[in-house]
């Protein structure tokens, strides 16, 4: 019997793996930055702020995919925090999936510390002592860096860029602050690509429009004429894939 149950029960658990794997993807881990500011210690009134913030932001972002709070009365004991979910994300499923399992995550990552953001693939959530709304986060940028080349990638590129400032044009106006959209090049043997710019809705419409200009000038640090490009900052963030990666 031992001797059967063995490879069964490894093919068991690869499947589960692959199951998992698939099945929580929606929740895929970009990246997570902590603030080298300050700490803080248990039992605290920084940490019941946090503690309450989160709970608040967890509970907030699945009624419109977006957050923001702040708790405490004195300095150095506030916290202020944010939790934005991809624009296509459905907020009262997995928007709200991804904001609890985000704010665990950072808790851990960057334990009893201060500030910290952190990306996933839906969700986004940052918080800090500090009152960050309504300004740019110019601290934070990441870049997804998996990209093949294209041919004639100066052209492709000059597509590219105009089509993203044209999806930031219609995000920094519409009240989500998201746009997403389809192209097709047929001078690249009429491939598509898909493209999608958001901003965090504590930004001014002015403050989102330059938030996702500079984000798309990044574009040229890691990805100009590739396959595939996505600068994440703290408070916006633009994509582009050569297939569907959003839901319409
Ligand atoms: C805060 O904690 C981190 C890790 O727990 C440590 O590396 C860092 O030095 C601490 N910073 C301060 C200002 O105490
Ligand atoms: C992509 O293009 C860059 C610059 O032109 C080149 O250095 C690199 O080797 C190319 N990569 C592939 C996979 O073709
Ligand atoms: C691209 O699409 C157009 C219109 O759908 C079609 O006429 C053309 O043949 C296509 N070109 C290629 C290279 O597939």
């Amino acid at each position: 019997m031992s001797s059967s149950s063995k490879p069964s029960s490894t093919v068991l658990l690869l499947t589960l793996a692959l199951f998992f794997q698939t099945s929580f993807g929606v929740n895929d881990f970009l990246s997570s930055s902590c603030s080298k500011t300050q700490n803080f210690t248990s039992n605290t009134p920084f940490d019941s702020n946090l503690k309450r913030l989160i709970t608040s932001l967890t509970n907030q972002t699945p009624l419109t995919g977006f957050a923001q709070a702040s708790f405490g009365q004195y300095p150095n004991q506030q916290a202020y925090g944010l939790s934005l979910c991809r624009g296509d994300v459905s907020p009262s499923d997995d928007c709200k999936t991804c904001v609890s399992e985000a704010t665990s995550d950072l808790l851990k990552r960057c334990s009893y510390i201060k500030g910290a953001i952190i990306w996933y693939d839906y969700c986004l959530f940052k918080y800090s002592d500090q009152d960050f709304f309504g300004r740019i986060d110019d601290s934070h940028t990441f870049y997804k860096l998996e990209v093949q080349n294209v041919s004639d990638p100066q052209a492709f590129n000059h597509k590219t860029n105009e089509f993203l400032s044209r999806l930031a044009e219609e995000a920094h106006g519409s009240p989500k602050m998201y746009a997403a959209g389809e192209l097709k090049l047929e001078e690249w043997r009429n491939m598509t690509v898909y493209g999608l710019t958001q901003c965090t809705r504590d930004l001014s419409k002015e403050d989102c429009k330059k938030c996702l200009d500079d984000a798309i000038a990044k574009i040229s640090d890691c990805c100009a004429g590739k396959d595939s490009a996505r600068v994440v900052r703290g408070s916006c963030n633009v994509r582009y894939e050569t297939y569907p990666f959003f839901k319409e």
